[in-house]
């Protein structure tokens, strides 16, 4: 049979060949009883469809059948291009097919929970339709949760989703061409890998166990395995109490591991040309998808450096008291601090992208390294996109004895930690690493005020489906 066109591809030039395109009707509309025109959408691109009777090219009965499609359902068309003598509006290909054929292949319901239309619609716009006394429904976001499939067809949902397969890609492409070797760790495990409350406990055959919150001690581990370095791109899970705009209980964590020769900034500097790269790949290979986003989620574009800024927690710690905020310098930063030191360091350095580093050593998890010439602080680092966390990172620590002691300082049982800490006792380099929430790096890239918009299928305190 004739191989389908695809929608995007129908041009000008096609002018008078028979074209087979498949997509959803996304509007429909009839003129009288023997017409009617369907605007065929795939992957963001529409074309109008004409059904005629004058043509006796279909039925009266074909014509009544389209114009009772109900809209979002998936259908073949079939038949001649042609090129009108005016502009289409409401179409972004400028040629029509003038239908001999169309079946319904896959049949939407009558009526939507979500109207397509309206849920792609950006604030400003639907405060103007309202006040101009237009009828329309804002979406909230739990309805557009419930109804997920719908709501990712919006044109700001598939450049979301399209930035962030890039993310997952570039980090990849970048990683394997410093020869890092992609490894899959496992997410059932014995003890939690960060401590604290946080983590979904479960039955293994009668056993305790656990989700893994990270895979911190697998990766790690791979390193006292000989492999010098390693990433994985895998779920996470993290039994959050707080319901927050930046909280998931399941994301996708970017981690990487890697041998340190001589300093914890081997780490810093993998990490600033993975996101230099990164971010200048997206804006260049990305323009049409941060375009749909800013349509619906206007944002400015990121502001960061060629060579990415690194300052001190004790740096910070200062910036923030020369504007005022008294801050414990061996404590950790809230949400508010680390929003305020943004804005500081926007203004002083002109850049939303820094790293923080040598961070308090009580801040941070048991197996980070203390720093050599004062062990209040630690080989550790934060990085932030527009005030907001999306790294940390650290030099391990590869001494089986001390990793003991630390572990106990923090009130982590040893015993179901054993076969970790066991790894280092057979020769271990110094390593170091990090862990990234994809998640929150399309959020903060985009300049979105929730993760639940850059997540799929969003895993929170309140919800697990669909
Ligand atoms: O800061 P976290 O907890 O660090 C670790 O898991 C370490 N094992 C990383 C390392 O290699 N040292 O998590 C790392 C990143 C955070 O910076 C944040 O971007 C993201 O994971 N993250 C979350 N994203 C969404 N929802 C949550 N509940 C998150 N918790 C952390």
């Amino acid at each position: 049979g004739e191989p389908y066109t695809e929608v995007g591809a129908l041009a000008e030039e096609m002018k008078g060949n028979s074209v087979l395109v498949r997509g959803r009707a996304q509007a429909i509309r009839a003129v009288g009883k023997k017409m009617a025109f369907v605007v065929v959408r795939e992957r963001g691109f529409t074309v109008q469809c004409i059904v005629t009777e004058q043509e006796g090219s279909v039925s009266r009965q074909m014509v009544k059948f389209v114009a009772s499609l109900n809209r979002e359902s998936i259908i073949d068309v079939h038949g001649p291009l042609t090129v009108p003598s005016s502009p289409i509006k409401g179409a972004s290909q400028q040629v029509e097919i003038q239908v001999h054929k169309l079946y319904c292949v896959g049949k939407a319901l009558p009526t939507l929970p979500i109207n397509l239309e309206d849920a792609a619609r950006s604030e400003a716009d639907i405060d103007k339709a309202l006040q101009a006394g237009e009828q329309l429904v804002r979406v909230n976001q739990d309805t557009r949760l419930n109804f997920r499939v719908l709501d990712i067809r919006t044109p700001a949902n598939q450049g979301i989703f399209r930035i962030q397969s890039q993310v997952g890609n570039i980090f990849r492409q970048f990683l394997l061409s410093e020869g890092f070797i992609e490894i899959h760790t496992p997410k059932l495990i014995a003890g939690s890998s960060e401590g604290g409350s946080a983590v979904f406990k479960l039955d293994y055959k009668g056993r305790p166990a656990c989700l893994a919150q990270s895979p911190q001690l697998h990766k790690q581990m791979s390193i006292c395995g000989d492999f010098g370095r390693v990433f994985e791109v895998g779920p996470v899970f993290r039994a959050e109490d707080s319901y927050t705009h930046r909280h998931l209980c399941e994301f996708t964590g970017l981690d990487v591991e890697m041998e340190i020769k001589k300093h914890y900034f081997e780490v810093m500097d993998i990490v600033d040309r993975l996101f230099v790269t990164m971010f200048d790949s997206l804006n260049a290979s990305c323009k049409k998808e941060l375009e749909a986003v800013g349509r619906q989620y206007p944002f400015e574009p990121l502001k960061y450096l060629r060579k990415t800024l690194r300052l001190t927690f004790q740096e910070g710690v200062q910036m923030l008291k020369d504007a005022g905020i008294e801050i414990d310098p061996l404590g950790d930063l809230n949400t508010e601090v680390e929003r305020k030191l943004g804005q500081l360091v926007l203004e002083k350095y002109g850049t939303e992208f820094y790293i923080l580093h040598r961070y308090p050593l009580a801040v941070r998890p048991f197996y980070t390294m203390p720093c050599y010439d004062d062990p209040a602080y630690s080989n550790s680092f934060d990085v932030f996109i527009r005030g907001e966390e999306i790294i940390s990172g650290a030099q391990r620590v590869h001494v089986p004895e001390f990793l003991t002691k630390r572990a106990e300082a923090c009130g982590i049982d040893v015993k179901t930690i054993e076969t970790y800490i066991d790894s280092f006792r057979y020769g271990a380099p110094p390593h170091g690493g990090f862990g990234v929430g994809l998640e929150r790096v399309i959020m903060l890239f985009c300049g979105l005020n929730n993760i639940r918009k850059t997540s799929l299928f969003p895993r929170d305190p309140l919800r697990i489906s669909p």
